[in-house]
């Protein structure tokens, strides 16, 4: 692990290789081990990898290049399908062994928890989740030799019609991945005594 937060960097220079499709299953595999509030794991991954789609995505990230010249972009997708009535709320909850009173309890815990939320509040909520997926994964693929860059950068409204999912779900992250003949540039970071508080 030590090894993997020194070394894994931002790539914006990506070479031709592709990655087999087996390490970005795996990738994704390890990612969604990810933990989430109430492990609720609320989002979804979207691989990207055929040469055009890569380009129209690297031009809706404000023609990052390390997007269109990446093997493979996943678009993490966060999801505010939440409430009561939802199917996916009932799926997760009802995901662990419970008895049937058990399982309405749990029901009615995250009713009274989400169903005064508004859809933007539920998605800022998923969207946290998505963040912390997305730091595994730059750091899942830094151990298995793939390079990343995470990106923010981009036309949310063009990349909603990229990832045309409906109304439940938004894209709040980019993970370009790939190989590189870059070579790692060295670490620009606060010192610890600057961030860190003992009380
Ligand atoms: C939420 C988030 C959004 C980012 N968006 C972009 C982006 O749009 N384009 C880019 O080149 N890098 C982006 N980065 C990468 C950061 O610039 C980079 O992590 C930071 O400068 C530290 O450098 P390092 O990752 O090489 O250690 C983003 C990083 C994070 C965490």
């Amino acid at each position: 692990m030590k090894k993997i937060m020194q070394e894994r960097y931002s790539c914006r220079e990506f070479n031709s290789k592709k990655i087999d499709n087996s390490v970005i299953e795996e990738i994704l595999d390890l990612t969604r081990l990810s933990p989430s509030s109430c492990g609720l794991e609320p989002w979804k991954f979207m691989v990207v990898s055929k040469e055009n789609d890569l380009k129209e995505l690297g031009q809706i990230c404000n023609d990052q290049a390390q997007v269109s010249g990446c093997s493979h972009a996943i678009i993490v997708i966060a999801r505010n399908d939440l409430k009561g009535g939802c199917d996916f709320i009932k799926a997760q909850v009802d995901r662990k062994p419970r008895t049937p009173e058990r399982l309405q309890k749990a029901l009615d815990h995250f009713a009274a928890r989400f169903d005064p939320q508004t859809n933007e509040e539920l998605m800022h909520y998923a969207s946290l989740q998505c963040y912390i997926a997305s730091a595994n994964m730059v750091n899942i693929a830094q151990s298995l030799g793939v390079k990343s860059c995470i990106v923010a950068g981009f036309d949310p409204q063009k990349l909603d019609k990229f990832v045309s999912l409906g109304e439940h779900f938004k894209p709040v992250l980019i993970i370009a991945l790939g190989y590189s003949d870059e070579i790692a540039p060295s670490k620009t970071r606060q010192s610890l005594d600057k961030i860190v508080i003992y009380k």
